[in-house]
């Protein structure tokens, strides 16, 4: 990728427009795009409109290609995770609490976009200009196969990629769909073969050795994105997998399974041998696609940990908060460019008065009035770190330091209003210090925080919720929506 392209700018319709949006983001201003409900369902029988659809689709960049659809296994009743789950037991249970899971009808954040574009749904932007439809783009990534959609699309109008033609899809499957990034999406190619690490296991299915299962691509597919379509105001921006290629992690041979897909010995499938395995959790930032999805992911959160370290340091007679990224194979945060961390240091005396405080907020800035670009990137790259100065210490000094990492803003979130259906965030680290003279000593440390520890901080640093551990997991799931306080 060339270094321009690393910058993105984000064509926005304005504020408002972009207050809706998440990464891969829409904001056509076109007066002449077309909605769903105008455009016509194309013609055809059931081969010709699938065969329209496949040809489409092929013709169309990677990153816009939902996949042609796939034979069912010999052996199999059915391509769904349900299926795969009653002899793959553990790996299923592993999937179902991962994000890929919650791709979907999970995804609040994500529907409230799709609904924006879908449907004809009378969406106008300040200027009264009406947006076009590019939602198949978006299930491009989210629900990759095709029996996951209800239409497919055969052709567009005016080459215009937000004026798709639609044709029902005969092969629909609500279910399949449902399941968002399911089993077949990464193991089944259009030889109805089951992929995997072995080859010549004793499946009731067929299966063939595949090289590039644990090759970082099969992630990249959806991982690396960046694209900017000018006149439908489309920006897609996922550049993990560039960020990772520039790592020594990826010279060093680690993709993203050695992180995300951690090994384990034990049967594949019941009643079978031990083999090495890998996990199907696929954890991330740990942050639960909704407030009652805390339980799933909670447990995870001792497996994974964070990629980033916290800690201060003397720099002189300067106490320093320092934000390291110690262990992301990417930028600290990746992803959605709505992600960002807040790590906050606050220096108390004798009295328990603040005497100091500082803040890194970690992530991009976006300046979405047209033409929107972006105002800064201070993500931490591996190795790197972010440094911000407390000043000098006078006396002794307790410090307490507390984390949060989010997905979204506050502003975006209320925009959406996604209380009570999506999680913002999570605190992911908590510490204190005492310093004295030349003395810098870590008293306590708490690096699991749930909900995000900002929340109950208004009034300043004091200790989060997650001192009781009842407080720490709530079990109605309230506050998980915490945000930032200071947030615009
Ligand atoms: C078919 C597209 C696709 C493929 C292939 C894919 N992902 Fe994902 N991945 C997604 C989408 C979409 C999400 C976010 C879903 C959401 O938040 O609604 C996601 C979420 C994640 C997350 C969780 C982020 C979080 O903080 O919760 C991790 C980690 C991840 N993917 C890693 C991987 C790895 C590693 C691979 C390869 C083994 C991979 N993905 C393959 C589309 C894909
Ligand atoms: C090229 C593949 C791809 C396309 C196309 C795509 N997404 Fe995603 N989406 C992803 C991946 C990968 C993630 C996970 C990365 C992360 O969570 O930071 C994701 C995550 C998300 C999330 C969750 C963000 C978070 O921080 O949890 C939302 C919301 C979302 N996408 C909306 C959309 C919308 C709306 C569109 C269409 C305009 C779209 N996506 C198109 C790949 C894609
Ligand atoms: C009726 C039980 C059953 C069902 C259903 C099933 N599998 Fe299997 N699968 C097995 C058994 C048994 C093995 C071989 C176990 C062994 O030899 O250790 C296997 C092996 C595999 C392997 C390893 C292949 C290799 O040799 O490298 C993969 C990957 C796999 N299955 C994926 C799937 C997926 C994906 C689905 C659903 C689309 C599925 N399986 C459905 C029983 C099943
Ligand atoms: C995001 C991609 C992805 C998804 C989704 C996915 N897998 Fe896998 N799977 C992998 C990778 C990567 C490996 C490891 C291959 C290797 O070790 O070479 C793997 C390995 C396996 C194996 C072989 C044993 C092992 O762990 O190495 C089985 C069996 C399996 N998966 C079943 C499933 C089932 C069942 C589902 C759905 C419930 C599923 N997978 C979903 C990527 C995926
Ligand atoms: C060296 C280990 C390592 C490698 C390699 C790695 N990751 Fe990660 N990844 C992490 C850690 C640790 C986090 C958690 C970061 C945090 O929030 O503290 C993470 C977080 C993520 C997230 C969630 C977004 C976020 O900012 O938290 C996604 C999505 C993701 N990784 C995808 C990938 C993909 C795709 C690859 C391969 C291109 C990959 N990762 C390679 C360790 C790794």
């Amino acid at each position: 990728m060339s270094a321009s392209r690393a910058t993105l700018l984000f064509a926005l319709a304005g504020l408002a427009a972009a207050l809706g949006l998440a990464y891969c983001q829409v904001g056509s201003v076109s007066s002449e795009a077309g909605t769903r409900s105008e455009l016509e369902l194309a013609d055809g029988g059931m081969p010709g409109r699938l065969d329209a659809a496949v040809a489409f689709y092929a013709s169309r960049p990677l990153h816009e290609r939902t996949r042609p659809p796939l034979p069912v296994p010999a052996g199999l009743p059915d391509l769904s995770a349900r299926t795969c789950g009653a002899c793959h037991v553990e790996i299923y249970q592993e999937w179902l609490a991962s994000t890929h899971r919650h791709a979907w009808l999970d995804d609040a954040q994500f529907q409230a976009e799709l609904d924006k574009n879908r449907h004809g749904a009378p969406y106008r932007t300040p200027e009264g200009a009406r947006r076009g439809d590019t939602s198949w783009i978006c299930v491009r990534c989210h629900t990759p196969l095709s029996d996951q959609q209800p239409e497919l699309v055969v052709g567009l109008h005016d080459e215009r990629v937000d004026r798709p033609r639609y044709a029902e899809n005969p092969r629909y499957d609500a279910d399949l769909q449902e399941e968002a990034i399911t089993c077949a999406v990464c193991h089944v190619r259009d030889d109805g073969v089951i992929l995997g690490p072995y080859g010549d296991t004793n499946a009731p299915h067929p299966v063939a050795k595949s090289e590039n299962l644990l090759n970082s691509q099969v992630c990249l597919d959806c991982h690396q994105a960046e694209v900017r379509y000018g006149d439908a105001g489309l920006l897609c921006a996922f550049s993990t997998g560039r960020e990772w290629q520039a790592s020594t992690y990826a010279t060093d041979g680690q993709g993203c399974p050695s992180c995300h897909m951690p090994e384990v010995e034990r049967p594949l499938a019941t009643d079978h041998p031990p083999r090495m395995t890998r996990r199907h959790w696929l954890g991330g930032s740990l942050i639960p696609k909704r407030p009652d999805l805390e339980s799933q992911v909670a447990p995870l959160r001792a497996v994974y940990g964070s990629g980033v370290d916290v800690s201060l340091r003397r720099q002189d007679a300067a106490i320093e908060l320092v934000v390291t990224n110690t262990r992301a194979g990417h930028n600290v945060p990746t992803g959605d460019p709505e992600r960002y961390l807040l790590v906050r240091a606050e220096a108390l005396d004798a009295q328990g008065r603040v005497v100091a405080q500082t803040e890194l907020r970690i992530g991009t800035v976006y300046d979405w009035t047209p033409p929107p670009h972006l105002v800064s990137d201070n993500r931490v790259a591996p190795g790197q770190e972010r440094v911000a100065s407390l000043g000098a210490a006078r006396g002794a000094v307790e410090v307490r330091v507390l984390g949060d990492k989010f997905r979204i803003g506050q502003e975006a979130f209320d925009y959406h209003d996604l209380a009570g259906r999506y999680v913002a965030g999570r605190g992911f680290h908590r510490s204190t210090w005492s310093v004295s003279g030349s003395e810098l000593v870590e008293t306590s440390l708490v690096d699991d925080l749930h909900p995000a520890s900002t929340q109950a901080a208004d009034a300043g640093l004091r200790p989060g919720p997650s001192d009781s551990p009842a407080s720490d997991s709530p079990a109605d799931g309230s506050g998980n929506d915490a945000r930032p306080h200071g947030a615009p």
